[in-house]
């Protein structure tokens, strides 16, 4: 069953840049179509495999030098294209996830071997939940098992054993996505640090925050991406001197807070059916 949900595509600053591509945009109806180069090789939570397209095609056409996706997560965005600036830049706060990046990046072949011993087990499954962060395991250890924990969990949420019935140890894409994270740098700070350590006039930050009251979903136990958050990336991304293009779900507490900024909102269907029920999709 579909259900419509709204969404704020992108949130982008009134005036410069941005509005002149927006104002060409319509007025010209010339649409450049992006390539969509690759597919991500995960399951993300908030992913946004459904909204690429259009995300991407209201970043700016010329003057960037630098794209720096500051809330990775799978990666979509930066994976749709083969390459939105001459230097990019993805980060994720999730050390996981980042390792995961990184061994895909420097060691996707003995990443691709340690996985081929894996059984779509819910014992296994359980035991790695539990033991991902041993101090024995290599790097490589850890990334296959949690690419495993994405795989074999239930919406890749890795939170439930899903029970499906695909090969757990197939890496989708696995030379493509070396070779397009080659020329990228792998970050894992939280998004103030990022914003400040790459903001320049010629930089483009693409931000997809966990959505406003579904902060839940990416709790990292010592760290919770609160209210307070919302406000403090919202205060970051006004003073930055390069440009951000920015993700939200549809609430009048977003729309509040960025109502001096310029906004387009889109609407989609939520492909898994859990919207009537409170939960977020997985957006993959
Ligand atoms: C909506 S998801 C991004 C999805 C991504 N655009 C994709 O297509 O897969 C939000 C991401 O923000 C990360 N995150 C949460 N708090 C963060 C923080 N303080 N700094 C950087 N990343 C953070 C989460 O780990 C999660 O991967």
């Amino acid at each position: 069953m579909l259900f419509p949900i709204s969404y704020i595509l992108k949130i982008y600053q009134k005036y410069g840049t941005f509005w002149d591509v927006f104002i060409d945009k319509i007025g010209n109806r010339q649409i450049k179509k992006e390539v969509c180069n690759i597919d991500s090789f995960i399951t993300w939570i908030g992913g946004k495999k459904l909204l690429r397209k259009n995300i991407v095609a209201q970043f700016p056409k010329e003057g960037i030098e630098k794209y720096v996706e500051v809330f990775g997560g799978a990666a979509w965005v930066l994976f749709s294209k083969e390459e939105h600036a001459p230097k990019e830049v993805y980060n994720d706060i999730n050390s996981d996830l980042v390792n995961l990046f990184r061994m895909m990046k420097y060691h996707p072949e003995a990443l691709e071997k340690e996985l081929q011993f894996c059984l779509n087990a819910r014992e296994i499954y359980q035991l790695y939940l539990h033991s991902k962060d041993r101090e024995d395991l290599t790097e490589i250890q850890k990334a296959a098992r949690f690419f495993y924990l994405i795989k074999a969990s239930y919406g890749g949420k890795v939170a439930s054993f899903g029970g499906n019935f695909r090969n757990i140890a197939h890496i989708k894409n696995l030379e493509d996505i070396q070779n397009r994270l080659s020329r990228v740098l792998i970050e894992n700070k939280s998004y103030m640090d990022i914003i400040k350590r790459h903001d320049s006039i010629g930089t483009l930050f693409y931000c997809d925050p966990p959505y406003y009251q579904t902060e839940k979903y990416y709790d990292m136990g010592d760290f919770v991406f609160d209210e307070s958050q919302h406000i403090q990336l919202k205060y970051a991304l006004s003073n930055i001197k390069g440009k951000f293009v920015l993700s939200y779900n549809d609430h009048p507490f977003i729309r509040n807070l960025y109502q001096d900024f310029f906004m387009e909102s889109i609407e989609r269907n939520n492909n898994l059916g859990v919207a009537a029920g409170g939960e977020k999709d997985t957006g993959n």
